[in-house]
C-alpha cells in the first residue's frame, strides 16, 4: 500500500483528478463525508487529506510515503524529503506587497507581516535589509491596512485579494508551484511503485 498525502482544498482536488486519470483512483474520496483516509485495495493506494502546510511533515516522518505540496510550504518548512517533480499546478508567485500609497524608507527597519517568516527573512537577508517579522496565520492583507506592518510577504495568484484591499505588488521574487515529494526511506523500499507513479506523472503533466 502506498500512502499519499494530499493538501485539502483546491490544489488537492486537482491533484486527485490527475492521479485518478493515471490509474490511482479511489472512488470513495468523492463521497461527501468528513473522512480523512481513503483506501483503494485494488490499486494499492491510500489517500490522506491533510492541511496543506502539514503535507511535508507527514511525508518527512513516513506517515505518508509521497505527497503533493506547494514549493512555498516546502521552502518555509525545510523538511527533509525528496522533491521528485514539479507538477506545474497551483502556480503563483511569492511577493512583497504594500498599501497603494506606500513609499519605502530604505533607512528604517521594515515591519513585515507574513505566514512565511523563513522565506521573508532569507529574501531580506539577500538584500541586506533589516526587518521585524510579524508572523500571522492567514488574512495577511489586514496587517498593513491596520498599521500592524509596513508590507506583507505572501503568495499572489490572481492578485484580486490585494486589489480588493487596496494593496499593490512591490516586487515578486519567487515562482511557486506544486511539487511531488517522497519520504527518503519509502523512496528506497517502495521504489517500484513510486518510480511507476513518477513516470506516469511525467507523461501526464504538461509544461505550459
Ligand atoms: C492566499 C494568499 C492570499 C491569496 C492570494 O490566501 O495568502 O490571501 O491566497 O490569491 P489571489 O492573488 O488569487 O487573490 P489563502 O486563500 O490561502 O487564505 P489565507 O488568507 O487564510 O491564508
Amino acid at each position: 500500500m502506498l500512502n499519499i498525502a494530499l493538501p485539502k482544498g483546491r490544489l488537492g482536488d486537482k491533484v486527485y483528478r490527475l492521479f485518478s486519470e493515471m490509474g490511482y483512483d479511489c472512488p470513495s474520496i468523492n463521497e461527501d463525508n468528513r473522512k480523512l483516509v481513503f483506501t483503494n485495495e485494488r490499486n494499492g493506494v491510500s489517500y490522506l487529506l491533510v492541511k496543506p502546510s502539514d503535507v511535508a511533515i507527514y511525508v518527512e516522518h513516513g506517515a505518508a510515503d509521497v505527497g503533493v505540496v506547494g514549493k512555498d510550504v516546502l521552502l518555509e518548512g525545510g523538511n527533509d524529503v525528496y522533491e521528485l517533480m514539479d507538477l506545474h499546478l497551483g502556480k503563483c508567485r511569492m511577493a512583497v506587497a504594500a498599501p497603494n500609497d506606500y513609499v519605502d524608507d530604505p533607512n528604517g527597519i521594515l515591519r513585515v507581516a507574513t505566514k512565511y517568516p523563513n522565506i521573508a527573512k532569507n529574501y531580506y537577508r539577500s538584500l541586506n535589509r533589516e526587518i521585524d517579522i510579524i508572523k500571522l496565520n492567514g488574512s495577511i492583507e489586514l496587517a498593513p491596512i491596520l498599521g500592524l506592518s509596513d508590507v506583507i510577504v505572501d503568495i499572489v495568484e490572481t492578485g484580486s485579494t490585494l486589489r480588493e484591499n487596496n494593496l499593490k505588488v512591490v516586487t515578486e521574487f519567487l515562482n511557486i508551484s506544486a511539487r511531488f515529494i517522497a519520504n527518503k526511506s519509502s523512496f528506497k523500499f517502495k521504489s517500484e511503485i513510486i518510480e511507476q507513479m513518477l513516470s506516469r506523472l511525467k507523461e501526464a503533466v504538461s509544461h505550459d
